[in-house]
């Protein structure tokens, strides 16, 4: 029987390498993000078609609850299941609290925040229905322990910890896992905006004096969507190189 996962914001970084280690784990991929131009730089559709599973391109804003159903819907006349959702999509807005604008804490919260809400109801209802499915969120250290200039992401993130807790408790008994991991620094386009001096103050603070790769966080990722964690939900796994202790 074929499997189907849907990354949201899976053009690049984290998403992207979720989406080919989950089709090497032999899902066909449902890759989403804002629009197709976010495609047309990379190889990643064809990369996950030559492991010979499918990957279809799927856009949608997912803080939008419209946006989220057509997707969903689509998804599902294509595929026919959708057995692993990654919710992944996820941006900053990086200012301190007194400088921060309504307009940078509404966008950040709606996009990382209210679209796990939008996907996780509606692959939800489908996932309840096949009385099978693996969900995890993409949540941050941020979101564990705080971190300056972050409100807005911090709270995104300590909310998507909340909401996978929950979630986990309604969908446990329907045979669906739900699970978060929380990436400290990885090497992506989004911390790649950060300055000299703030990444050397981060290495220090980091046990392995490395930043993580993107197939670092890949790899729990496939564990978590496997059968190898059939009796792991409502967790919250740290993936930062020791940052924490
Ligand atoms: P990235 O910026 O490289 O990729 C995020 C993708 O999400 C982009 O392709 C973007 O277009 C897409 N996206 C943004 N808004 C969207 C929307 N409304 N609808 C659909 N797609 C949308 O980010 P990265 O670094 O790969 O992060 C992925 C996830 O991991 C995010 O949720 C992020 O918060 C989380 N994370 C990343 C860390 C890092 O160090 N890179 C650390 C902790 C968490």
């Amino acid at each position: 029987m074929s499997k189907t996962a849907v990354i949201t914001g899976s053009s690049r970084g984290i998403g992207a390498a979720v989406a080919l280690r989950l089709a090497k784990d032999g899902f066909n991929i449902a890759l989403n993000d804002l629009n197709e131009g976010m495609f047309e730089n990379n190889t990643i559709v064809n990369d996950i078609r030559a492991l010979g599973v499918e990957a279809e391109i799927f856009c949608a804003d997912v803080s939008r609850y419209d946006q989220c159903e057509s997707m969903v819907k689509a998804i599902k006349e294509r595929f026919g299941t959708i057995d692993a959702l990654i919710n992944n999509a996820g941006i900053t807005r990086d200012c301190l609290m007194a400088r921060m604008s309504e307009e940078q804490y509404d966008t950040v919260i709606s996009v990382n925040q209210k679209s796990v809400f939008n996907m996780m109801k509606l692959a939800g209802n489908v996932m309840i229905k096949q009385k099978h499915g693996k969900i995890v969120n993409l949540a941050s250290v941020a979101g564990l322990y705080g971190n300056p200039g972050q409100i807005n992401y911090s709270a995104s993130k300590a909310a998507v910890i909340g909401m996978t807790k929950t979630i986990a408790k309604e969908l446990g008994s329907r045979n669906i896992n739900v699970n978060a991991v929380a990436p400290g620094f990885i090497s992506t386009p989004m911390t790649d905006k950060l300055t000299d001096e703030q990444k050397a103050k981060i290495l220090e603070a980091i046990a392995m004096k490395r930043y993580g790769t993107v197939d670092e966080i890949a790899g729990v990722v496939s564990f978590l969507c496997s059968e190898d964690s059939s009796y792991v939900t409502g967790q919250v796994i740290e993936i930062s190189g020791g940052l924490s202790m």
